[in-house]
């Protein structure tokens, strides 16, 4: 890549203003100044520096954050913090987005990332990735609602049309709490899926997708990166959930 197009990628400033750096003798490649911000580096493997930080590139960054409430999962927004709010710099050099939507109130596990197909992998509706919930509700829950989840419940999607919902899994731990997966999207449809049980969400967080447990040593608004295995997982389903 050429050495101006990768800092200001990285956000080091315009290109312009790369290339006045690279003129004053403020970038080293492999130890040595450079004047020529046009020549083409080997962004994995050579080392370069800018004003004597080194310049730590990576094609593609894939986070776990622990949302909490009260940030929305956008990448920027007119009256409210987003999740990239909670970042550090190091992150906001690259273009990370939120992949999917939690609502502001809800808490848990969001990812982000700057790589465009797996966001579209993991998001896809055809790929039926599990995503788990950890609820509280403000009415009992029992068996028959179980089984209505399962069998499909007719809710209104965000476009309010009528949607009729896969089978979703009411696992019941108490009449006031309940993890619930669904491999869907659709606008608010967790607390939508429990209005149409007559139940009211109270608390909402999320705690898995796929195969992927929320880290619980993050507390609420910290993230870290996921390993390479973590990634594997996101995209493949608890048994339980195959038919
Ligand atoms: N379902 C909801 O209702 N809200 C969320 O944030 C996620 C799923």
């Amino acid at each position: 890549m050429r050495l101006d197009k990768l800092l200001s990628n990285l956000k080091y400033g315009s290109r312009n203003e790369i290339k006045k750096l690279v003129r004053q003798g403020y970038v080293k490649v492999n130890g040595e100044i450079v004047t020529d911000s046009s020549i083409h580096v080997d962004e994995i493997n050579d080392e370069i520096m800018i004003l004597d930080e080194i310049v730590n590139y990576r094609p593609y960054i894939y986070l776990m954050m622990n949302k909490p409430q009260g940030y929305i999962s956008a990448t920027s927004d007119k009256y409210h913090e987003t999740v990239l709010d909670l970042l550090d710099e190091e992150y906001l050099r690259y273009d990370l987005f939120p992949c999917g939507r939690l609502d502001i109130d809800t808490e848990g596990l969001i990812i982000l990332t700057n790589d465009g197909k797996f966001a579209h992998q993991l998001m896809h509706p055809k790929k039926d990735i599990y995503k788990t919930y950890y609820v509280q509700v403000d009415k009992p829950l029992g068996q028959v609602d179980q089984e209505r989840f399962l069998r499909g419940l007719t809710i209104l999607d965000g476009n309010d049309e009528p949607f009729t919902t896969k089978p979703a899994y009411l696992e019941i731990i108490n009449p006031y709490e309940a993890y619930v997966s669904i491999s869907e999207g659709k606008f608010h449809q967790v607390k939508r899926m429990f209005e149409a049980v007559g139940k009211h969400v109270t608390y909402l967080k999320r705690v898995q997708i796929g195969k992927l447990k929320l880290d619980d040593s993050l507390d609420l608004g910290e993230y870290r990166e996921l390993t390479e295995d973590e990634i594997q997982l996101l995209l493949e389903n608890d048994d339980k959930w195959e038919e």
